[in-house]
């Protein structure tokens, strides 16, 4: 009978019993029976659980081979699943062969039994994959990808690819990545002072987009309703727990939509991710909860079934003055909000998400819409527990004079924008639109304080190993 080859996930469920199959996967343990056979705990990244393998004593290689395999080792087992009678899984491979692939030498082997810190690990970030949390992590961050996709695709949401880079910096922060192909070690040895970017490759200043939203906004005003889903860059000193040199943003941009509707579709949003991280990832889910975050299902499904908090910035403002506490920065009317009073605000006084909004236009950028009280713009920011800002967004200034005046009012040379007002221009309309820190999003679900821990490889100041 030849055998299929099938996931471990699909062979420790009860419908694989009874069949032959092939499974390849990497040895987590080994422990030997007094009996004369072996028990191989096998994962292959397809679940959290491993599948247990019964190696008896006359496979050919036992001896030899499969009763000195170390954790790492990588293998092929075919044998036939059967009904486990231990309580920890439902089904066990009683292998008729075993193909070591390669071994792992217990002595430098990183990833033995023993635990290790956050930190350790990402040092081996090439290797962390396989252990227990980041496989966790890697599998929900997968399931929230594809559920933003789903939940655009299902309202007819269109996917838009923005250019990676780029010429101009849509959040003004200035903390953009210069692209060049200019010889800096030739422009060096000659002393240049004044370059030239005429000879550079666009024949001008280039960076890496730290937002596809402008961009995003000539789709919404032509299709109406707009995403965009891509790695965003942004060269800011910050060794935070929240802040990356590189993540991946989701941008919706939409037609028709004021401030209002912007807020409704984010909270939407939020809350299609984790209820389906939590429907669809409940083994991952439950590890979190376990051991990252104790109370994560139960706040998240909180989260899922109430309402979030709508709170002009104003109102925060008075709510914080009051509050009684001490903060390290502050408030007053006009400053920003830090880490501490969005945690505050989310944490202690509402215990929800908090949707903030109409903030004084000296903080926001010049896209945002300006209210009648010439004080305030139309944006946005979604603030969760424990995480804080995980969202920024607002309704855009479809006013070709007020956008000016904005633009004027920060400095910002409004002949590099000439496309950008061309859309007010032209058949100008309200629109809105905001963006979620993909990794924001996937601290939240897993509970995992460090953002360096729910990306592959993070790019943070010194560090773009691997
Ligand atoms: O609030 P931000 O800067 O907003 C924008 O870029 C708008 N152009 C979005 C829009 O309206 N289309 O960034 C949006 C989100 C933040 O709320 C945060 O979740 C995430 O992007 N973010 C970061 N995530 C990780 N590391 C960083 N350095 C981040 N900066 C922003
Ligand atoms: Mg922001």
């Amino acid at each position: 009978m030849s055998a299929e080859k099938i996931s471990v996930k699909q062979a420790r469920s009860p419908e694989s019993i009874g069949k032959t199959v092939k499974i390849e996967g990497w040895l987590r343990t080994r422990r030997d029976s007094k009996a004369g056979f072996s028990f191989l705990e096998i994962n292959d990244g397809s679940c959290l659980g491993n599948l247990q393998v019964i190696a008896n004593a006359d496979l050919p290689n036992y001896e030899q081979q499969i009763k000195s395999l170390n954790t790492g080792a990588s293998l092929c087992v075919i044998g036939e699943l059967k009904e486990s009678g231990g309580k920890c899984q439902a089904t066990e491979l009683v292998a008729s062969s075993l193909v070591v692939y390669g071994e792992a030498d217990p002595e430098t082997y990183p990833l033995q039994k023993k635990r290790h810190s956050f930190e350790k690990l990402r040092e081996w970030a090439h290797l962390r994959p396989r252990t227990n949390t980041f496989g966790a992590v890697a599998r929900v961050r997968n399931c929230i990808c594809n559920s933003i996709h789903q939940f655009f695709q299902e309202q007819e949401f269109l996917y838009v690819h923005t250019p990676i880079i780029t010429a101009s910096d849509c959040e003004g922060a200035g903390a953009m990545f210069q692209v060049t192909t200019l010889n800096l070690d030739v422009i060096a040895q000659k002393q240049i002072q004044q370059l030239d970017y005429k000879q550079d490759f666009f024949g001008r200043r280039a960076y890496l987009t730290v937002s596809g939203q402008l961009e995003g906004e000539t789709f919404a005003c032509a299709l109406g309703k707009i995403y965009t889903f891509g790695p965003t860059f942004r060269a800011e000193k910050s060794n935070t727990t929240r802040h990356l040199a590189e993540f991946w943003m989701i941008e919706p941009e939409m037609a028709f939509y004021e401030l209002e509707d912007n807020m409704a579709l984010a909270e939407a949003f939020i809350k299609r991710i984790a209820r389906d991280a939590l429907t669809k990832c409940p083994e991952d889910m439950a590890l979190f909860n376990e051991h990252i975050e104790p109370g994560l299902i139960a706040a998240l499904q909180n989260v899922v079934d109430s309402q979030f908090v709508r709170l002009p910035y104003t109102e925060a403002i008075e709510l914080l003055a009051a509050s009684g506490q001490t903060f390290e920065y502050p408030v007053k009317w006009g400053v920003d909000l830090q880490s501490e009073h969005e945690r505050f605000l989310t944490e202690q006084q509402f215990k929800s998400p908090v949707i903030l909004y109409n903030y004084p236009r000296t903080l926001k950028p010049f896209y945002m819409y300006c209210n009648d009280d010439g004080k305030t713009v139309r944006g946005m920011d979604v603030l969760v527990p424990r995480v804080g800002e995980i969202i920024g967004g607002s309704q855009r200034e479809h006013r070709l004079d007020m956008l000016e005046a904005r633009m004027a009012e920060q400095g910002i040379p409004a002949e590099d924008y000439w496309w950008y007002a061309d859309l007010r221009r032209f058949g100008t309309v309200p629109h809105s639109g905001f963006g979620l820190g993909l990794e924001r999003a996937v601290q939240f679900i897993t509970g995992m304080t460090n953002i360096r821990d729910v990306i592959p490889f993070p790019r943070f100041p010194g560090s773009v190993e691997f």
